[in-house]
């Protein structure tokens, strides 16, 4: 059985703010393998097969407007359960109240827009991760 793979997004406010560094590094010293990586601007087809779950909720259009709004850094992590582990690491959905300690708690806060600018994204389970590799990474 080959180990569990998952897809990280360092996301435009991430790239933008000089953290993709920062946030690569945090998942590999929790020691997580990096097997792919690209810095990448996303296209709206893209966008609408990676968040195909989130198409007509009203945080959707400026979820992909902010997901346009610059590059991102994708990758591909490996490692026993490292869809839950990242996932872990990156903190709850809302960068204000994610804990301290977690990526998004750490580096984020809400900046008063329409969506959560919230650094990172990381697949959901193993069906997500095998979608999301193979969109971003064909
Ligand atoms: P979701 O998959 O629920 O969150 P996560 O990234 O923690 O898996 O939502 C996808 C992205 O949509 C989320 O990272 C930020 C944005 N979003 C909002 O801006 N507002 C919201 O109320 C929700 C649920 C998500
Ligand atoms: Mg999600």
């Amino acid at each position: 059985m080959s180990a569990e793979r998952t897809l990280i997004l360092v996301k435009p406010d991430g790239v933008a703010r000089g953290l993709s560094g920062t946030i690569l590094a945090r998942v590999e010293a929790k020691g997580y393998k990096l097997v792919d990586m690209k810095y990448v601007h996303a296209t709206r087809e893209i966008l609408k097969a990676h968040y195909a779950e989130h198409v007509g909720k009203p945080f959707y259009e400026p979820l992909v407007e902010f997901m346009l709004s610059g590059p991102v850094v994708a990758a591909v992590f490996e490692g026993e359960r490292v869809i839950e582990g990242f996932r872990s690491l990156a903190g709850t959905t809302e960068p204000t109240t994610a804990a301290p300690g977690t990526i998004r708690g750490d580096y984020g806060r809400d900046w008063g827009l329409k969506v959560q600018q919230n650094l990172v994204h990381g697949s959901d389970s193993v069906e997500s991760a095998e979608k999301e590799i193979s969109i971003w990474f064909g």
